[in-house]
């Protein structure tokens, strides 16, 4: 463990229930230092296991990690292929530990397109770990906010739903986050003051964070940092202050 990890941080005033985080900057952390950028994601892959549990330590008890978008689809070939066997890789090596750790692994995005290969290996981590409660980990993988609406307005008219049922909470639960809290906090990593496509209807009200820190530098202290950013905002939700 690094000296960072083994710090202790003063307890923080509030600290969110759900946290996005958009692990953006894996290319550029290569790039930085003359690497391709699989090794970026490699990097970043590794940081993830560290982030998560300091998730757990600051007692934040859902989060959401920005994994692959569906429009990541139109890098070169190499690098989704290679994004596609990081995520197997991972799943190999960390499920065990995540499972012993309590941590509850869903999937947000669609399965189509996933090689077929992958879709079991994550159909079975769900599966494993779904009763699991320390931490709810949603894996946004082949995901878009835009997707996820059109794939719920599908399934609203497929059940027949008449347009006078249609409110926001019924929203709400044809979405793939349906019975989770929408995220108080969404941290961006490496600079982008930008959505990307990323829990777009759920994000209405979220705090925002960015941060040049690219993803694979983005350590505990950072991420303390964000928390600290957080508990120090004053969320109006359209009311007037006070
Ligand atoms: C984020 O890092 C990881 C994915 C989108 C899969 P990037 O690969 O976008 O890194 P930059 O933005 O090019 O530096
Ligand atoms: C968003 O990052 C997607 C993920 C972090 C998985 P991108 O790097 O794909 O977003 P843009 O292209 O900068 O908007
Ligand atoms: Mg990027």
């Amino acid at each position: 463990m690094s000296q960072s990890e083994e710090k202790t941080y003063p307890p923080l005033p509030k600290v969110p229930v759900h946290v996005g985080i958009i692990m953006d900057g894996n290319g550029r952390w290569a790039q930085a230092r003359g690497l391709p950028r699989i090794a970026g994601h490699q990097a970043g892959t590794e940081n993830l296991r560290r982030i998560l549990r300091a998730t757990v330590e600051f007692g934040i008890r859902i989060l959401t990690i920005y994994a692959f978008s569906t429009e990541n689809w139109e890098r070169p070939r190499e690098e989704v292929e290679g994004l596609m066997n990081i995520m197997e890789r991972m799943i190999d090596q960390e499920l065990p530990e995540l499972h012993r750790e309590g941590v509850q692994i869903r999937h947000i995005g669609r399965m189509e397109r996933v090689p077929e290969r992958l879709q079991e290996k994550i159909r079975y981590a769900l599966d494993l770990t779904r009763n699991n409660q320390r931490l709810i980990l949603n894996v946004a993988f082949n995901y878009g906010g835009r997707a996820e609406i059109v794939d719920a307005v599908r399934r609203i008219i497929q059940d027949g739903i008449s347009a006078e049922q249609v409110d926001e909470a019924l929203i709400a639960r044809y979405l793939y986050t349906a019975g989770l809290p929408d995220p108080d906090l969404i941290i961006r990593t490496s600079g982008e003051m930008r959505v990307s496509n990323f829990l777009i209807w759920q994000g209405a009200y979220a705090e925002y964070y960015v941060t040049p820190v690219y993803w694979p530098d983005f350590d505990k202290d950072e991420y303390y940092k964000a928390l600290t950013e957080y508990a120090r905002r004053e969320r109006r939700f359209g009311r007037v202050p006070g």
